[in-house]
This record gives C-alpha cells, structure tokens and sequence, in this order.
C-alpha cells in the first residue's frame, strides 16, 4: 500500500490530477485558474504542514507547479500526443508561447512560411495545432461549416461578454447577426456610398496636391483617408483627419496598439482571465468602448444624410432579424473601424510601394488609366474601374503577395466528432487547425512561375505570357489558380466589407494614379518596407516616403 501520508506521493498525486483537469477540460476562467495553481496547493500546504518547514513547504508549491509543467511537456513531445505524427519546431509543440514570441517580434508569418518550406504542407504550430499550406484545406476548414472558429477568437469578446461579430462561434446566430452587414454591403448601399467615396477621394488627390514636390509619407495619408472615409460609412461621423494632416485624438495610434495586442494575446488566450483585469487593458477596453458609445449617440442625436452602417445595423429591416444588442451593435460599428480602415490603407500603401519597385507596371497602369480616362474624363466612374483588367491584375497581385490578414485564421475540428479529413489527412477532433495565407498565395504549386515575384499579367488570360526578365512563356507554363486566393477568406466567416474594399481599392488608385507619378524618396531604401510588414493578424506596416509630382496635362 502507498503511503498516504508522504509528502512527495502527495505533491506527485496532487499535481498529476490537476494536469489531467487543464488536458481534458481545458479550464478558461479566472476562478479555475485559482482553485488549480492556488487553492489546491493551499490545501496541500495545510495538509503537510505538521510535517514539514516553511522552506519545505514553498519547495512543495514550486514542485506542484513544476510538475504539471513537466507532465504537460513530456505529454505534449511524447509519440502518444495526437499530433505526434506532423512535423513541427519543438518549440512550438511544447507552447503557443513560441508562436506568440514571434507574433510579437512581428514575422510570424515569414516564421510560418519557413516552417511549410522545411516541413511540409503541414506542420504542427502549437501543442494542439496545426497549419496548412493546402488549397485543398479550404473548403473543410473554411467553407464546410462543420468547423468554429477557435480560442484565438476569445479576444473577441470584451469585459462585459459583448462579442463582435468576427468572434460570434455559433454559425445560426453568426448567420442571424450577419444580415444587415450583407445588406449594408449589397449593391444598392454600395452606389449609396459613392458619393461620400468620391467627395473622400477627391479630397485626398487634393491633400496631396499641396504637398507636391516635399517628400510625405504615402501610408500615413492612405490611413488617414482609410479612417476619415469608414468614420461616414459605419456612423456617418467626419473624423476630419485628412483636412488636419494628423490623427490629433491618437485614434490610429490606439487601433494599432490594440491590434497589436490583442494579436499577440489572441495566441494565448488562456492569460485572457488574467490580463482582462489588469488596469491598462480594462482602460482600453473601456476607452474603445466609450468612442463607439459616443460615435452611436452622436450619430443618433444628428441622423445621417445617407444609409450608413448604423442605419443598417439599428434601423433597417435586417437589424431586428439579427438579434443584436445595441452594446453589440456598437461593438461592431468599431469593428468596421478596425477591419475596414486599416486593412484597405494597408493594401493601398502596398501597392504604391509595388508601384515604386516596379515602374514598368506603374507605366503601364498609367496607359491603362490615361486610355479609359482621357483628358477631360472623370476617372472616379465607379462604373468603369472593375473592367480595367491592368488595375485589377495590379491589385490582386499585391493581396496575393502581401494580403491584409497575413496569417491563417483558426477553426477547430468540433469535438465529440470522429475527426476532419482535411485533403488527405484525418485530423483529430478538439485540434486547432487554419490555413496559411501567405504561404498559400506564394506557393509555386498554385502560383508559377516566380511566385515570390511582382508580376500582374498572371491574372490576365493570355496564350504567350512576358516575364518580367522579357523571356516568353507558353500558357501552359503559367499556373494562377483562383481558388487558392484567399485575401479575403472563404465561406460564411469571410469578410463582409470586401465589396466596398474592392470599389474603395479601384477608385483610390485610379483617381491617385490619374493625377500623380509617383517617385521613391532619395533617401528612403525600398528594401525596408517588406521588412517592415508586421503580422499582428491585421498588418501593421512603416513608413513610405515617397515624392509625388502632378503628370503632364493633369
Ligand atoms: C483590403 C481590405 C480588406 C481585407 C484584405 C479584409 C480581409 C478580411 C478577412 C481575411 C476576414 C476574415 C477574418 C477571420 O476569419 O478572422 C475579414 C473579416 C471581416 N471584415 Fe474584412 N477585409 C478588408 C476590408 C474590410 C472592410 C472595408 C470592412 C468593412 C467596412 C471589413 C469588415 C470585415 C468584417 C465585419 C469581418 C468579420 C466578418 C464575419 O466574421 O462575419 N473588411 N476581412
């Protein structure tokens, strides 16, 4: 008979049954976090106190915790693990912390696509996940809807359980919830937004033809105008931020840092109890949130010359369908701040610096501009701009290369199921899996040849393809598979705001295009921007200097 009373069988006891609690319940609360580290080795301290010192019995607490840490690791490494068998860094099947260290040096999505290169189609990122480099991935992860979104959503829910709709699991209320954003982004409230999109547009062709000739920084003005333009379309508010050349209420600065936090802290999410009660964050939560109750006031009190989001999200038919609280309805008026501002200045700014890396395609942009739009033509015909076949090889070349949302975004094979046969692989259930986009879109199986390369003429058909080198290629060389393009994700979680994203895209770089050339400043090395691309699930991104000077004629 064991000796019950030994303290080492105890600790040993003791931290096994809490180990086995975190692996199959997988505890995500505060309270559960305390009972387990705290209150169970409490309880054993008291238990050995008779029998041991005061050092004795801090080195028991320590040991308790060192072995569910020691447990979880040899588990995690052992042939016995479910993912044993994909390959991975050691690391990263240990802990998430490995990928959220990178995740917040900001090359994570480089990290990834290293690991495909010298894994395979798939490796094993975290302890329980697994990233995918598969066209084929798709549809069972994103499209089937067989699959939820994972822990890394968890962020997505505030202080006070109000989830936005990016974070919204259950697929009938996700359904429910997402009507009037369809609505809102149909055809009819598109040509509603025109207008505002062209007085937008026209004011930043304006800004910048003030500053002509100094050296600005290009990415700056795409965000203020990302921001000043999604200020009207979601709550019909004029931020004013491109007539002051500044962000002076630090709203950029405040997304960015809370994009860049949450991303991080979205890869471990069980800190969430822990960090949520912090001050820092409970004020950033709280100040967000207080900007979105004052924008809805605002907006409520004033109305809005135009059908705007909010008119959507509050007033339309669709509203009440959605089941929507008016807490969550703000919380998604800040979403679309979050998701639609930054994410189309990031693609813009991209663009330009393609533009300036590559100034035969920039010549032959102008062509295609100058010939739809000559002299005397107004180049903001929304209804032109999706039949330019250059402007849109030229856009979609630089979200393939560069795509907004650089990482794979995390589903979960539903538990209590007999697993997910993702191509080829039958994946266990409760596992953590995404596919990665950057990885994906450079992959040469589905994008040759120069997959790494700049080279819009692979989205237009041709039967004799130019390379950027002048050599010819016959079509049959040429691989440009549409299925795997995935900038905006696929299936019923993909992005709502892409129709305005692509009108917003056209338009800006046609009427910017239209106007200016577009010069690298002298001392800026090009060589930095894609250096400086941060993965903080949304990009962040550096500065672009560059000089523009009005065209001849113009
Ligand atoms: C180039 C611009 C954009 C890109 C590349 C982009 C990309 C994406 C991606 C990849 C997702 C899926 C995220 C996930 O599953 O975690 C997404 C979701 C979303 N996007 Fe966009 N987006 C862009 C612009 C916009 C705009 C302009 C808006 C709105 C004004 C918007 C609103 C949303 C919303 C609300 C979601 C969540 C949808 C849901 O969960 O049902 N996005 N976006």
């Amino acid at each position: 008979m064991p000796d019950t009373t030994d303290p080492k069988l105890l600790v040993c006891s003791a931290s096994f049954a809490c180990y086995l609690v975190y692996k199959y319940f997988e505890p995500n609360n505060l309270s559960a976090h305390v009972v387990l580290l705290l209150g169970v080795p409490a309880l054993l301290v008291g238990r050995l106190s008779p029998q041991l010192s005061f050092l004795q019995q801090a080195g028991a607490v320590i040991f308790y915790w060192s072995l569910i840490l020691v447990f979880t690791a040899t588990y995690r490494l052992s042939p016995f693990h479910p993912l044993a068998k994909y390959p991975g860094p050691t690391l990263g099947k240990l802990s998430r912390i490995y990928v959220a260290y990178f995740n917040g040096r900001g090359d994570l999505h480089r990290v990834i696509r290293d690991w495909h290169d010298r894994y395979g189609d798939v490796v094993r990122i975290g302890p329980n996940e697994l990233s995918f480099c598969r066209a084929d991935a798709l549809q069972p992860i994103y499209v089937a809807k067989s699959m939820q979104k994972g822990p890394y959503y968890d962020t997505r829910t505030g202080l006070e359980n109000i989830t936005t709709l990016d974070g919204v699991r259950d697929f009938s209320v996700h359904g429910a919830r997402r009507k009037p954003w369809v609505k809102a982004m149909g055809i009819s409230a598109l040509k509603g937004y025109e207008p505002i999109l062209q007085t937008k547009i026209l004011e930043l062709v304006e800004v910048l033809s003030k500053r002509q000739k100094e050296t600005i920084d290009i990415s700056h003005w795409m965000n203020l105008f990302g921001f000043d333009l999604i200020g009207h379309v979601a709550f019909g508010h004029e931020f004013g931020m491109l007539k002051a050349g500044e962000d002076d209420d630090g709203l950029m600065r405040r997304v960015e840092d809370g994009v860049y936090a949450t991303a991080v802290l979205s890869q471990t999410p069980w800190i969430l109890p822990f960090i949520r009660r912090l001050p820092p964050a409970v004020k950033a939560i709280r100040d967000m949130r207080h900007m979105g109750a004052t924008l809805a006031q605002g907006r409520t009190k004033n109305g809005s010359a135009s059908k705007d989001l909010f008119y959507f999200l509050t007033e339309d038919e669709t509203a009440a369908e959605s089941g929507a609280t008016l807490d969550e309805i703000i919380a998604d008026g800040i979403l679309a701040l979050v998701a639609g501002s930054d994410t189309t200045a990031t693609v813009l700014s991209h663009l330009c610096y393609f533009m300036l890396r590559h100034p035969e395609c920039a010549e032959r942009l102008h062509k295609e501009i100058d010939a739809t739009f000559p002299p005397g033509e107004d180049p903001l015909d929304f209804s032109r701009h999706a039949d330019m076949p250059y402007l849109n090889a030229c856009i979609n070349e630089t979200l393939r290369l560069l795509p907004a949302v650089l990482g794979g975004l995390q589903r979960i094979v539903k538990r209590g199921s007999s697993g997910a046969t993702i191509g080829p692989h039958v994946v266990p259930e409760g596992t953590q899996v995404s596919v990665h986009t950057f990885s994906l879109h450079r992959d040469p199986r589905e994008f040759a040849p120069l997959p790494d390369v700049f080279w819009p003429d692979r989205w237009l058909a041709q039967d004799t393809y130019v390379l950027p080198s002048g050599a010819a290629v016959d079509k049959a060389h040429v691989t440009t598979n549409r299925a795997a393009f995935v900038p905006f994700s696929v299936g019923p979680q993909n992005c709502a705001g892409r129709a305005l994203a692509m009108i917003e895209m056209r338009a800006v770089v046609c009427a910017v295009m239209h106007k200016f050339e577009l010069r690298r400043a002298e001392e800026y090395d090009l060589d930095r921007w894609e250096r400086d691309v941060m993965d903080a699930y949304i990009s962040l991104r550096g500065k672009l200097p560059v000089i523009l000077e009005q065209r001849q004629g113009r």
